[in-house]
C-alpha cells in the first residue's frame, strides 16, 4: 500500500485544535479488535486500552492485578482493529512507579505493541517520570482525581477534590502535569465545577469521566455504556444500549451525545 492510500490516524495536533475550536473529543475503552473496529467506524476518536480490563474482562475487583503482558496483548488486538482512532495504552500498576527508566522501558513496550500514547495515574509524584518519557518521544496522558490504582489508599472508589484543599491539589496536579509535558489529562470523579476550572486553567485537552460536560472530551468504559459489566454502576455511567438498538448504534449515539454536549447530563456528574 502506498503512503497516500493509508488512512491517517487522529493525531495530538488534531486534538489540540479540537480543544481550541471547542469541538468535543470522544474517547472510549476497547480491549479487542472487533469492538475497536466498531468504535472506530462509529466515530470514536481515541481508543483507550484501560487497565479497567482487569475488572470488566478478567473479573478482578480492582485494576491492580493487571500486568504489562495483559496490556500489550490487548493493545495489539485493538491496533489491528482500528484504522483511524488514536490508541492510548494504560500503564498498569507497578510498571511506572519505581523510577523513570523502568517507566520508559515499559512505555516503549506498549508503543511497540501499537499505542501512540501512554496514560499513567498520579500528579506531583509522577512529574519526573512524565518529563522523562516526553523528552524521549513518548506522549503522555495524565490521570488525576480518582485514580483507581490507588483505591486502597483512597479507601474506595470515592469522588476526589471535594474539600478546598483537595480541589486545590487536583488543580495543581493538572497544571504541573501540563508543565511536565503531558499532552492530555483524564479527570475522573471530581466535582463538575472543579473539572471546568481545570479545563479553563490549562491549555491541553481534558477528558472527563464523572467530571463535567465542560471538559474538552469524554471517556467511558465500553462495557459500562453497553451495560454488560455486572458490577456496581457509577453515577457517571449511562447505558446507551437501550430500546433494542445495535451495539454500533449505541456507540454512534454516545459519539453524537458527546459532540452535542448532551452527555454527560447533570445526573452523570458530581455537585
Ligand atoms: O482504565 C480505564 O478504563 C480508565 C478510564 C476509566 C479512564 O482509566
Amino acid at each position: 500500500m502506498s503512503a497516500q492510500n493509508q488512512i491517517t490516524r487522529y493525531t495530538l495536533l488534531r486534538f489540540q485544535k479540537m480543544r481550541e475550536q471547542g469541538e468535543k473529543i470522544v474517547m472510549l475503552t476497547a480491549y479487542d479488535a472487533s469492538f475497536a473496529a466498531l468504535a472506530d467506524a462509529a466515530g470514536v476518536e481515541i481508543l483507550l486500552i484501560g487497565d479497567s480490563l482487569g475488572m470488566v474482562v478478567q473479573g478482578h475487583d480492582s485494576t491492580l492485578p493487571v500486568n504489562m503482558a495483559d496490556i500489550e496483548y490487548h493493545v495489539r488486538a485493538v491496533a489491528r482493529g482500528a484504522a483511524k482512532a488514536m490508541i492510548i495504552a494504560d500503564m498498569p500498576f507497578g510498571s511506572y512507579q519505581t523510577n523513570p527508566a523502568d517507566a520508559f522501558t515499559n512505555a516503549a513496550r506498549l508503543m511497540a505493541a501499537g499505542a501512540q500514547m501512554v496514560k499513567l495515574e498520579g500528579g506531583q509524584v509522577m512529574l519526573e517520570t512524565v518529563r522523562f518519557l516526553v523528552d524521549r518521544g513518548i506522549p503522555v496522558c495524565g490521570h488525576v482525581g480518582l485514580t483507581p490504582q490507588s483505591v486502597n489508599q483512597m479507601g474506595g472508589y470515592r469522588v476526589q477534590g471535594k474539600t478546598e484543599a483537595g480541589s486545590r491539589r487536583v488543580l495543581e496536579d493538572a497544571k504541573a502535569l501540563q508543565q511536565a509535558g503531558a499532552s492530555m489529562i483524564v479527570l475522573e470523579s471530581i466535582p463538575a465545577i472543579l473539572a471546568k476550572d481545570i479545563t479553563e486553567a490549562i491549555t491541553i485537552p481534558t477528558i472527563g469521566i464523572g467530571a463535567s460536560v465542560d471538559c474538552s472530551g469524554q471517556v467511558l468504559v465500553v462495557y459500562d455504556m453497553l451495560d454488560i459489566y455486572p458490577g456496581r454502576k457509577a453515577r457517571f455511567v449511562k447505558n446507551f444500549l437501550t430500546d433494542g438498538v445495535s451495539i454500533k448504534t449505541a456507540i454512534e449515539n454516545y459519539v453524537k451525545e458527546v459532540k452535542a454536549k448532551t452527555f454527560p447530563a447533570p445526573e452523570h456528574t458530581f455537585p
